[in-house]
């Protein structure tokens, strides 16, 4: 029943910021899944007998390498899986299922906020015994393997009815089929106080969530629908497509123009919302304004005592380091811990496993907490709505307030999508050579007092990541920040970070880019954005 297939390594399987993300074509070579999956397993020790958690976001080509992931994992020697039904498993909701049923780990497919159908993106991702990504040791060691595999094992077993719950055994493995949302809904009924929500929508709130036909769909229906009582239609584009319905699932301020013009307009709803392809990251608009997740990060932690969950406090922020310093000016007046990690959900593990930070949270729409170990696009939706409640004021008045009690940090994120690769390496070479000569030089007015290349010193484990993004940084704690992307699946993206922090408050209601104006500009003569690149301007603004 167990075959032994012989195979020939693919050079290009290297794990990126979150898995191996490739076009589904070339998902589609022969063997490339199973080389990858095979590899995971090569690069792991002492799962024999144990349980692997297997869910996706349900993007094109998710039923059949759960099918392959399944029958590899019996010819492997997993004495379990647990799969999604239907394939489905939010990045999350896996995180929590790896953690409740205390499995050795779990395999995601998802490529995140990417496009999917059979010309776009898939992904395959491994999740670790704590339910966090996979740490940087353990992809390193999948990539070894991947580049000298001369074989894998699979299973010779029908396909696996993946849409009935229940348990089957296929050549000698228990194969569980799991309700995807049952768990995670539990969990978040336990951090949230429910019935207050449930109290906010009878008064009339009303709120839109914008699944974008992505994996949330299915969560955000049955809790905030079924269990809060929110009217039907909150939920928008709640079923999850193979293609997205052809968009690209990313919650932000281009691909949900919608949602924001809608939350602009005048018969606005008072709350709008929405989460990307596998359900970990989170947008969020009140009525009339649109939170930054850098700033939704330092709101949320400032008011998190306000959620039954946490209602003991935090033990710590931790936010990457584009992120803007505002959850930097909570975590003073709370008086606990603030770290500033490289960018990359994982980065978060150590912090949230050694119980030295609660909350964290990412510029790229990521914000999560130590109930499981990804970032949680829904939890920080509920999150809100537990705020709005508990306080009774709006979204608008709420970020309003904080900007007048710490200020307000203006950011924003140019992207340029799509770089050649050796124009984009020129660039940051470049800038790279030239950091020690700039500190103390002035740009468009602007004096540079420091500039690096940002290494991160884990302070739980010791280990030290190195050219984790160049950071300018002015007098007066303005600061500009370039890295290239580690998702992107063609050509190289590069990303440029502005920030200026901004005390008064008779100055906190500015258009952000003209706020930035003049950063903006430094960061083009600094780095010769348009030079290298040929872009006059960004492709993306977030
Ligand atoms: C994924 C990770 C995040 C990270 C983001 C950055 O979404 O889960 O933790 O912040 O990628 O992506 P980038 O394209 O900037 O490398
Ligand atoms: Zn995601």
């Amino acid at each position: 029943m167990i075959r032994t297939v012989p195979t020939k390594p693919y050079s290009d399987q290297k794990p990126g910021t979150s898995g191996l993300r490739k076009k589904v074509p070339v998902f589609q070579q022969e063997h490339y899944a199973e080389n990858f999956i095979q590899s995971i397993f090569d690069a792991l020790d002492g799962f024999k007998g144990k349980t692997l958690v297997i869910g996706g976001d349900g993007r094109f080509y998710n039923r059949e390498v759960i099918q392959k992931a399944i029958a590899m994992a019996a010819a492997n020697g997993f004495g379990k899986v647990m799969v999604g039904q239907g394939g489905i498993l939010s990045t999350p909701a896996a995180s929590h299922v790896i953690r409740k049923y205390k499995t050795f780990g779990g395999i995601i497919l998802s490529a995140s906020h990417n496009p999917g159908g059979p010309h776009e993106d898939f992904g395959i991702k491994y999740n670790a015994g704590n339910g966090g990504p996979a740490p940087e040791k353990l992809t390193d060691a999948i990539f070894e393997k991947t580049k000298t595999i001369s074989s894998f094992k699979i299973a010779d077993i029908d396909p696996i009815d993946i849409d009935t719950t229940g348990t089957v055994k296929a050549a000698g493995m228990t194969v569980e089929i799991i309700d995807p949302v049952a768990d995670y809904a539990e969990l978040m009924e336990s951090l949230f106080d429910f019935d207050a929500l449930r109290k906010l929508f009878k008064s009339g709130f009303r709120m839109r969530f914008d699944a974008m036909h992505a994996v949330t769909g299915p969560y955000a229906k049955e809790i905030l629908e079924n269990r809060l009582g929110a009217p039907n239609g909150t939920c928008r584009n709640f079923k999850p497509l193979p293609d997205f319905g052809g968009h690209h699932p990313d919650p932000n301020l281009v691909h949900a123009k919608h949602l924001y013009d809608e939350m602009m307009g005048p018969d606005a709803p008072d709350f709008g919302a929405a989460s990307d392809g596998d359900g970990d990251r989170n947008l969020i608009i009140g009525k009339g304004i649109f939170v930054t997740p850098s700033d939704s990060v330092a709101m949320l932690a400032a008011n998190a005592r306000l959620a039954p969950g946490y209602k003991a406090g935090l033990k710590g922020i931790a936010r990457s380091m584009p992120t803007s310093g505002a959850a930097d000016r909570v975590a003073e007046k709370l008086g606990i811990g603030i770290y500033e990690t490289p960018t990359g959900w994982k980065f978060f593990g150590n912090l949230l496993d050694a119980d030295m930070a609660t909350i964290c949270g990412e510029e790229s729409a990521g914000t999560g907490s130590n109930h499981v170990r990804e970032k949680d696009g829904l939890w920080a939706v509920l999150l809100w709505l537990n705020i709005l409640a508990a306080r009774g004021e709006s979204c608008k008045q709420i970020v309003t307030e904080h900007w007048a009690t710490y200020g307000r940090n203006y950011y924003s994120r140019h992207d340029y999508e799509e770089v050649e690769s050796d124009r984009a390496n020129a660039l940051v070479d470049e800038l790279r050579a030239k950091l020690a000569s700039l500190p103390g030089t002035s740009v468009r007015g602007l004096k540079i007092a420091n500039a690096d290349d940002f290494a991160y010193h884990d302070p739980v484990d010791g280990s030290v990541s190195k050219n984790q993004g160049i950071r300018i940084l002015f007098e007066g704690g303005s600061r500009v920040v370039f890295r290239l992307s580690g998702t992107g699946t063609s050509g190289a993206t590069l990303r440029v970070y502005i920030e200026r922090y901004e005390p008064d408050k008779s100055r906190h209601d500015l258009d952000t880019q003209a706020a930035l104006a003049d950063l903006i500009a430094a960061a083009d003569d600094i780095a010769g954005i348009h030079s290298h690149t040929g872009r006059p301007k960004p492709s993306v603004i977030t």
